[in-house]
Order: structure tokens, then C-alpha cells, then sequence
């Protein structure tokens, strides 16, 4: 059985005899509702350190007002399942006076326009919660490695950006998308969707795929590309369209008419009252 932390000291006491015999630290930082996503982090991690730390916190922070954080799924008994299956050693899940002990707020913020397009678009407070919550997991566990989804893309380079800029000591692992057999990309948040809409969203990794082709078969104008990405995605009648856009990589860097590869082709589409986001890379 996977062992639970639900403070910072128990989770500190844990590991740093083992930190003094030399042990390497993965971390995972997750929000729970685990599922075969988490659990290729979780399992990378395994692999390449001695002990792996799954964190479990919905962060209130990277929430915006009129989201769902209350509905967010909560699901600790099964998450430590999904862990101990596949070779986490411990699950840290703090509560948020435990992750928030002080009235007044300490931010870690990365600006500019990183934080600005894609999801940052619509939702201007979320990569402010993100970097202050995995600033603090970083400084409370000092993992040698840290585990990032490529679902999460604009996450990824916010991410890359802090760790850069803030000295992080530790290296950052990128794990590709993990998908269902029909396509979709894993979520958590697939689990709002009816039986219609998870049919449905099958539009959006069809279509990644399609411009991937069309780019590689040397359409590489942008507007061509996001345009043939927006048509395709249109003819789905239950798909609600809040961008597609493309940008540079790495650092989501602006494109003027031209791809030039490797670059970000992200979309976030509604299916309902479901927000679901999903990208590829051009190259
Ligand atoms: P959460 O959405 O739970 O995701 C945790 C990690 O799993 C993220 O790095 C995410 O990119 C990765 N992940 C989710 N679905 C995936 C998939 N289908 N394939 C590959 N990786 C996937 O992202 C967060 O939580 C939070 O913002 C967090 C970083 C924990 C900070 O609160």
C-alpha cells in the first residue's frame, strides 16, 4: 500500500534520511482523478529515480472564479492505487491551509506573453497558481527529477521558463500525450463529458493529426494551418471552438506568416459545459 503525507513535515522526515544515503527524488505533481496519463508519469519516474513522489492537491490558486474547482473529481482511495500500480512510493496530499498557511499570498509569476496567449487568454490567473503551487512542491520535496505531461504544453514552457529563471536545482522530464484508443488525449476532466461528446472530441486529435500532414507535405503558411485546423474542428456541430493558434517553440514565441518548425499547434474546444484542450507539434 502506497504510504499518504498530508504535511509538510511528514514528508520532509520521510525522505531526508533517504536524500542522505544519496537517493535520488522523482516527483509527480498531480491534482488526483488519476488515470493512465499520471500513471505513464508516475511509472517514467519510477524508472529513472530510487523513490518517486506522487503529489495529489487540487490548487485552489489556478482556479479562476467561474471555474470548477468544487467540481474538480476528488478521489484519494483510488488514486494511491493507481500509484502503487505503477511504482510510486509515496502520495503527498496536503490540504490547501497546509500547501496556504498565510492570509496574504506569495506569488511565483512568470509574465510576458508566455502567460498571455493559449490559455492565458482566458484564463489570466491560472499559470500565476500553477508556478506558485510547483514552486512550493519543489521546495518542499527538492526532487533530483520532476515529471510534466506534453498534454499540458503551455504548462510545459511556463514551466521551463521558471525553473530557468528561479535557479531551479533539478532536471524537467517531458512525457508525450497519452491518448485512448479512439485519439482523445487522456483527462481528468473527460469524465464530465456524455457518451455524445467523448464521440465527439475524437475531432480534436483527428484534426492535430491532419494539419501534422498538411505541414509536413509543406503547407507551412500559418493562417493556411489554423484555418484548416478551425474548419475541421467547425464541422464537429458539438464542438464550441475557444482558439486555435500556433506559436514557436521553444517559449511560445510569435510567428509571423511562416511556420518555421518546431512550433505549437494548440487548440481548447467546448463539448458541452467541457473545456477540453489538446496540441501537436509541427515539425
Ligand atoms: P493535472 O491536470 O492533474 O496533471 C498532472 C500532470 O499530468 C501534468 O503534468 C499533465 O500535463 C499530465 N497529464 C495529464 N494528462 C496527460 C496525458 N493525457 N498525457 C500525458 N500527461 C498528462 O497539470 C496539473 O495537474 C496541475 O496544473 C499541476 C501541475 C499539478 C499544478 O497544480
Amino acid at each position: 500500500m502506497t504510504q499518504c503525507f498530508h504535511t509538510v513535515k511528514e514528508l520532509r522526515d520521510y525522505l531526508k534520511p533517504l536524500k542522505a544515503q544519496g537517493k535520488t527524488v522523482g516527483l509527480v505533481p498531480t491534482m488526483g482523478a488519476l488515470h493512465q496519463g499520471h500513471a505513464t508519469l508516475i511509472s517514467n519516474s519510477a524508472k529513472e529515480n530510487d523513490i518517486t513522489v506522487v503529489s495529489v492537491f487540487v490548487n485552489p490558486t489556478q482556479f479562476g472564479p467561474n471555474e470548477d474547482f468544487d467540481a474538480y473529481p476528488r478521489t484519494l482511495d483510488a488514486d494511491l492505487e493507481v500509484v502503487a500500480k505503477a511504482g510510486g512510493d509515496v502520495v503527498f496530499a496536503p490540504s490547501p491551509k497546509e500547501m496556504y498557511p498565510s492570509a496574504d499570498d506569495t506569488w511565483v509569476e512568470v509574465t510576458g506573453n508566455i502567460t498571455k496567449v493559449l490559455c492565458g487568454k482566458t484564463r489570466p490567473i491560472h499559470f500565476r497558481g500553477v508556478t506558485t503551487v510547483v514552486s512550493k512542491l519543489f521546495n518542499i520535496v527538492g526532487p533530483t527529477r520532476a515529471y510534466f505531461g506534453q498534454k499540458d504544453a503551455q504548462q510545459v514552457e511556463v514551466l521551463r521558463r521558471m525553473v530557468k529563471d528561479m535557479f531551479f536545482d533539478l532536471e524537467l522530464r517531458i512525457v508525450p500525450i497519452v491518448r485512448e484508443d479512439s485519439g482523445l488525449a487522456r483527462s481528468s476532466r473527460n469524465t464530465y463529458l456524455s457518451a455524445e461528446e467523448k464521440t465527439a472530441a475524437v475531432v480534436l486529435s483527428k484534426t492535430l493529426k491532419s494539419a501534422l500532414e498538411k505541414f509536413k507535405s509543406g503547407c507551412t503558411n500559418l493562417n493556411d494551418i489554423i484555418s484548416f485546423t478551425k474548419t475541421e474542428i467547425a464541422k464537429e456541430p458539438l464542438a464550441n471552438i475557444e482558439y486555435v493558434e500556433c506559436y514557436g517553440l521553444p517559449g511560445l514565441y510569435e510567428l509571423k506568416e511562416e511556420i518555421t518548425a518546431p512550433a505549437l499547434l494548440a487548440v481548447a474546444v467546448r463539448f458541452g459545459t467541457t473545456r477540453l484542450i489538446d496540441n501537436i507539434i509541427l515539425e
